[in-house]
């Protein structure tokens, strides 16, 4: 069974085109990510555990029901993670928030962890993992090693964009992870860049080419 998923609702699709469009500023392109962000999360988080919860309406009791939002974590990986944490904080502002910063060792070809901050997870806690472009996959695939290594079981990523080979990769690594994406693009060049893809995402949100 496929744990990868793709929201291609005609919302993300409409956001997604001006997002790739290489005359969309930073301004934009940030609130871009956040709402995309959003509308992912909506779906990404199906799964998550409901429990019942009894109310008063002005009217009468009646049942009704809440989510723990104090047992979710959500993991930007540095930097351009960080532009979706808003959104994804926007619909869940109790979760905790995790930080990994990786860089890629220039001889061994590998990502390295420079920065790791958790908060505690629990056997039952959902984790969500942020990186808008998901390309080779040995970046999120080490950011998924890093939870479990601090006691994450239940991981989603959600990535903008994904392309092929990144998506196989992390099914391979991590066959228990569900990806959530809104396309998966044709292919990585040479540079491991997502093609069509939408250029680097951490310079068109921080303006920093
Ligand atoms: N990271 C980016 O920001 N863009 C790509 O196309 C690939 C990785």
């Amino acid at each position: 069974m496929s744990n990868h998923f793709v929201i291609d609702h005609p919302l993300i699709l409409h956001k997604l085109t001006i997002l790739r469009d290489k005359s969309t500023g930073p301004k934009e392109f940030r609130e871009l990510v956040k709402e995309i962000t959003m509308l992912m999360t909506y779906e990404a988080t199906r799964h998550i555990a409901l429990r019942e919860k009894m109310i008063e309406t002005p009217l009468e009791k009646c049942n009704g029901y809440e989510i723990n939002d104090k047992n979710i974590v959500v993991v930007p990986i540095l930097r351009a993670g960080l532009g979706m944490m808003e959104g994804f904080l926007q619909l869940l502002p109790n979760a905790s928030v995790g930080y990994v910063g990786l860089y890629r060792d220039e001889r061994t070809k590998k990502p390295v962890e420079y920065y790791m901050k958790f908060p505690k997870m629990f056997e039952d806690t959902e984790i969500f993992i942020l990186d808008p472009m998901l390309a080779t996959g040995k970046s999120a695939a080490k950011a998924v090693e890093l939870v479990k290594e601090n006691g994450g079981k239940h991981i989603t990523m959600l990535s903008i964009l994904a392309a092929p080979e990144g998506i196989e990769i992390l099914e391979n690594f991590h066959p228990d992870l569900k990806i959530y994406t809104s396309s998966v693009d044709r292919m990585l060049n040479e540079e491991a860049y997502i093609l069509p893809g939408l250029g680097d995402a951490g310079d068109r949100l921080y303006r920093t080419k």
